[in-house]
């Protein structure tokens, strides 16, 4: 089977001045929490980031309720015994399985890979002419990685006649090889929404890849920000060399 390039997305936070949307981002937490956490760790991140700037848009207060939510490993106390103890807002997300082996058991084979850097680990090859652009730097299009999460979550399909599907995976269409171990996570109305976006898949696959991409990248909002400004004072500033220079030379004839 051909592979298919995913299909590109329309994110509010890829233009110059964007910006996450911090309703998606917290729908796309909740789908984490309730879909994909059972099997992927998000180890990198912390309870407390979730209300940082940039982010979300938890405030320290909700932030701590949704850690106290979990149970952490701590110890050894002072008798040597380890125990569970509930989250705070330093923890980070406890990870599903304790290790790889007990992930590969349950998982046919395959360990299912943190997801804290998916959406800036994960890129795809572009035919002419974007392949030219995305060998440029400050040209290339960054959000191949997110594209292809909302895609790879669209992709599950019957495999096509004569596809030989190796037992326990399952046909994607957008997984290179199109053979994975992770079974199809999300299905309409799987996870509960309350603001009004419809619970469909469309949804969640957008929602949860957008809160990949703030996770892989929690200063995004930060570096533009600072990146326009920057540019914005070196335009000015080369008017005022400019100026400075004419001032400076005009008694040489
Ligand atoms: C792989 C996302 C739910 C098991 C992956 C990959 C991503 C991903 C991005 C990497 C694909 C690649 O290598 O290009 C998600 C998201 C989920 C979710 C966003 C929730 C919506 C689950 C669940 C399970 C699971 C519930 C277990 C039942 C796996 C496994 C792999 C994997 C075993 C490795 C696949 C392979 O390399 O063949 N997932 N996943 N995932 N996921 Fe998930």
């Amino acid at each position: 089977a051909e592979s298919v390039d995913p299909p590109r997305q329309k994110w509010g936070f890829a233009k110059i001045t964007g910006t996450f949307d911090r309703a998606q981002l917290q729908r796309g937490l909740k789908v984490y929490r309730e879909v994909c956490q059972a099997c992927h760790g998000l180890s990198y991140v912390s309870f407390g980031n979730l209300a940082q700037p940039g982010g979300p848009g938890f405030s320290a207060a909700q932030a701590k309720a949704i850690a106290e939510e979990y149970k952490i490993k701590d110890g050894p106390n002072d008798q040597g015994e380890m125990f569970e103890r509930p989250g705070r807002p330093a923890d980070h997300f406890p990870s599903p399985f304790a290790n790889d082996a007990l992930a590969r058991l349950s998982n046919n084979g395959t360990v299912p890979p943190d997801l804290s850097l998916i959406a800036k680990a994960r890129t795809y090859e572009r035919g002419f002419p974007w392949f030219v652009f995305d060998m440029l730097p400050g040209l290339q299009y960054q959000e191949h990685g997110v594209d292809y999460l909302v895609a790879l979550l669209h992709g599950y399909e019957d495999a096509p006649q004569g596809f030989q599907l190796p037992q326990g995976s399952n046909y994607n269409k957008y997984f290179p090889g199109h053979a994975i171990a992770m079974p199809k996570p999300l299905n309409d109305g799987q996870v509960e929404y309350t603001d009004g976006t419809p619970a469909t898949i469309d949804n969640y696959s957008k929602d949860v890849a957008a809160f990949l991409m703030w996770t892989a990248e929690p200063h995004l909002e930060a570096r533009k920000r600072v990146g326009l400004q920057v540019i914005l004072f070196l335009i000015f500033f080369a008017g005022l060399l400019y100026f400075t220079k004419k001032r400076v030379w005009s008694k040489v004839h």
